[in-house]
């Protein structure tokens, strides 16, 4: 039987890439004693540069690995005994999905079963009192719902899966997979879908940092299909407090969906961020707007993403702070500033990537 060290540890998986990241950061600056472990693979998205300012943190440890090794994740287990696991890592772009699934099979679905796996197992050695206090919290997405129309209700906790993309049907199947271990074995777990995130340290190949880093480069803008597809955006810290949140105080076994209640058009969202940056670093010529470029359309593309999130919001009194124009204008304000993290992220995977997407 383990016995959970003083500051109760919690494992972060993916803590390198954009939302872990973030995440990992904010915990350690609310400034008390938690320690962190993070694995991550360090596949092309995830990056060291995120986790800079926390370099010589001694309450931060990083290890390089896959979520799918199991020999490695009983071994971190083992070894740090984390109250809690946050769940991050995953393949995470539509577009890669469409092009090539395979490693979302294999990161979204074998990946978080060997993980559940392995949890499973150690939970089962912990004493009762510490068995009730661990927490499994699975980071999913909204896009596991489909797509709504214009007109219809937002994704609700109870909205059925009709997950659209490759990308979707992998975090689908690892939702099911994170509530049959609840149901099954009691596992403590608890999943969130949220909706699209922004902010600072996203990898330039969503839709956000893409346009900004764009348009800063005098590249087009590319807008696919006729722009009118709406997804609903929250800014990363919004995100990070409705995390801890629910992991203090959510019900286990349910699901709590996260939304920004800002829902945009494509075209509204290249249209804003042309429109601060003709503001705050104007062109010599032309507008930012006339980079703008209808491009050929995603397959499958789903029209519109939104939240309710009326139950994280009734149960935990969670609320998004940010509202998007300013969390946009801060979003665009960090790319100009944080050259040096724009210039490493630029490496030859993410250029292939755009050449093989645009040219
Ligand atoms: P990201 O692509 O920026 O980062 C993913 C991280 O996971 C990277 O650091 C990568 O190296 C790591 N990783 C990938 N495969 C791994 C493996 N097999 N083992 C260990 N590490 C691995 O993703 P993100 O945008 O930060 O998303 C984080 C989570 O949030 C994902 O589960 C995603 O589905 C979910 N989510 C994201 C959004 C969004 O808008 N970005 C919205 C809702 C939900
Ligand atoms: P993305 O950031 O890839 O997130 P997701 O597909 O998970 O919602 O895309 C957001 C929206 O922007 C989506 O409707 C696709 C669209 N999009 C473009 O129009 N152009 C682009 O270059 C990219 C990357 C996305």
């Amino acid at each position: 039987m383990f016995l959970l060290k003083e500051k109760n540890p919690i494992l972060v998986t993916g803590g390198a890439g954009f939302i872990g990241s973030n995440f990992v950061l904010d915990c350690l600056k609310q400034g008390h004693e938690q320690v962190i472990i993070n694995i991550d693979k360090l596949t092309y998205a995830g990056n060291l540069n995120n986790l800079e300012l926390i370099n010589n943190d001694p309450r931060h440890t990083f290890v390089q690995g896959d979520i799918a090794d199991r020999i490695l994740i009983q071994k971190l287990l083992n070894q740090y005994q984390p109250i809690s696991i946050i769940h991050f890592a995953a393949e995470t772009h539509v577009d890669r999905s469409i092009h090539a699934p395979d490693e979302f099979i294999q990161t979204n679905i074998v990946g978080v079963f060997n993980l559940l796996e392995e949890v499973r197992a150690y939970w089962k050695g912990l004493s009762d009192p510490d068995q009730h206090q661990f927490r499994f919290l699975h980071i999913s997405t909204d896009e596991v719902y489909g797509s709504l129309a214009v007109d219809e209700m937002p994704f609700t906790e109870e909205t059925p899966y009709r997950p659209n993309s490759p990308y979707a049907a992998s975090k689908a199947a690892s939702d099911h997979l994170v509530r049959a271990y609840h149901h099954t074995y009691g596992l403590p777990t608890l999943t969130t879908n949220c909706s699209n995130n922004y902010g600072p340290y996203q990898y330039p190949e969503k839709l956000i940092p893409l346009i900004i880093l764009n348009a800063l480069q005098e590249k087009p803008l590319p807008i696919y299909g006729d722009g009118k597809n709406i997804r609903d955006w929250l800014y990363v810290g919004d995100h990070c407090v409705a995390i801890r949140k629910i992991l203090a105080k959510g019900r286990l076994g349910e699901t709590y969906n996260i939304g920004g209640r800002s829902e945009r058009t494509n075209l509204e969202v290249v249209n804003t961020i042309c429109s601060i940056l003709d503001e705050i670093k104007p062109r010599a010529q032309a507008s930012y707007h006339s980079l703008i470029q209808f491009v050929k359309d995603r397959p499958g593309h789903d029209l519109r993403y939104a939240i309710s999130a009326d139950k994280i919001e009734q149960e935990l009194g969670w609320k998004p702070e940010e509202v998007f124009e300013s969390g946009l204008r801060k979003t665009v304000q960090w790319y100009l500033e944080n050259t040096a993290w724009v210039e490493a992220a630029g490496t030859h995977a993410y250029k292939k990537w755009i050449k093989n997407q645009y040219q």
